[in-house]
């Protein structure tokens, strides 16, 4: 049997609710991941570094019993965000990071920024204390096309962005285009990119796969082949610029299964096994772990995991669906198979 070690991996973009579905998902990222990124898009936003504290407290209050996991809290940018939040933040030793929705692109971003010169400020402030920027990066312009909107973002947005806070640590999130690939390898290394897995695996074709798939509805939308070849192309390069991030969003069934379906794809239950698929099908898992285990906590200045997780070639159904609090939801390759499978205990000293 084929068997992986690898230095157990970070998750540096995950959405874990709260209440009953964040008891319900969270022993799925515990499993396989030491840390994660918790995006703060909730209903109102954490937006205060007091929100932050408090939504991390309650994370933690639903770990499994005995589970060895560290939330690493973001806040949510907003207009009115002040440069002393951004201190507050960074001396809480908590909040690792300030994401940036540009307002109306996604899932509970009506709070997020319409003028990004409005935050100038904040984002002096930021490069000053190496503070770092998460980027959705998608404009929420109703007339440029949705598949074109991580492109026109780069073109409009970031790269003046970048330009004028040429010291900033920025993270351009869930990156699915050969544009937001070239813009990050060609800017300075204070500039990097989270990968999901689900781009890696799907092209824009398995939107309508015999019918529309709302199970394979996510923002950024899926992109098509060429681009998904230039994300795989990045996450196996072994560039550091490229880290994982799942962006593993989960949705009752009933709220993606409507008329106006939610965007978000649940990968939380098999995130490691499935990136392991994506590296094996470009012959590169020996760069897996650079990618899932040192390039994230590297650029976030944060040192690297000591524990292991072992992966076995040995192939599992995933189940058709999995409890969510009160709600059901459907979990990526619901009622297919998945190549890899996460063994239980941890490998003792390193490798098997
Ligand atoms: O597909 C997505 N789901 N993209 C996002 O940006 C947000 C996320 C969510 O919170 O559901
Ligand atoms: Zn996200």
């Amino acid at each position: 049997m084929t068997v992986l070690c690898l230095r157990r991996p970070d998750d540096w973009h995950l959405h874990l609710r709260e209440g009953a579905g964040l008891a319900a998902v969270l022993p799925d990222t515990v499993a396989r991941f030491a840390r994660a990124m918790v995006m703060p898009n909730l209903v109102p936003p954490i937006v205060t570094t007091k929100d932050a504290l408090a939504y991390r407290d309650q994370i933690c209050a639903a770990l499994p019993l005995g589970a060895d996991f560290q939330p690493l809290m973001t806040l949510y940018l907003t207009e009115e965000t002040s440069p002393t939040e951004v201190l507050r933040a960074r001396e809480s030793g908590a909040v690792h990071g300030m994401k940036l929705y540009p307002a109306g692109a996604t899932t509970n971003s009506e709070s997020g920024v319409r003028t990004l010169d409005g935050v100038y400020p904040v984002l002096d402030t930021m490069a000053e204390q190496g503070f770092p920027l998460l980027v959705h990066g998608e404009v929420t312009d109703p007339t440029v096309d949705v598949f074109d909107r991580e492109r026109i973002f780069l073109e409009r947005h970031l790269v003046p962005l970048q330009r004028r806070f040429p010291d900033l640590k920025l993270v351009l999130e869930h990156i699915t285009t050969r544009e937001a690939v070239d813009f990050v390898c060609e800017t300075p290394p204070q500039v990097a990119a989270t990968i999901t897995a689900h781009h890696l695996l799907l092209d824009r074709n398995a939107l309508f796969r015999g019918g529309v798939r709302p199970h394979h509805y996510c923002l950024p939308i899926l992109k098509r082949a060429l681009h998904r070849q230039a994300v795989l192309e990045a996450a196996t390069s072994g560039n550091p610029k490229f880290f994982l991030g799942t962006d593993s969003a989960p949705h009752p069934r009933t709220a993606k299964e409507r008329g106006c379906g939610c965007a978000g794809i649940y990968t939380a239950h098999a995130a490691l096994e499935l990136y392991a698929e994506a590296f094996e099908q470009c012959h590169a898992l020996d760069r897996l772990e650079g990618f899932a285990s040192h390039h994230g906590a590297d650029f976030y200045g944060l040192p690297r995991n000591q524990a292991h997780v072992v992966l076995e070639r040995v192939a599992w159904q995933v189940p058709e669906e999995l409890p969510f609090g009160a709600d059901r939801l459907v979990p990526f390759r619901a009622g297919e198979s998945v190549t890899w499978r996460l063994r239980d205990q941890h490998c003792s000293h390193g490798k098997p």
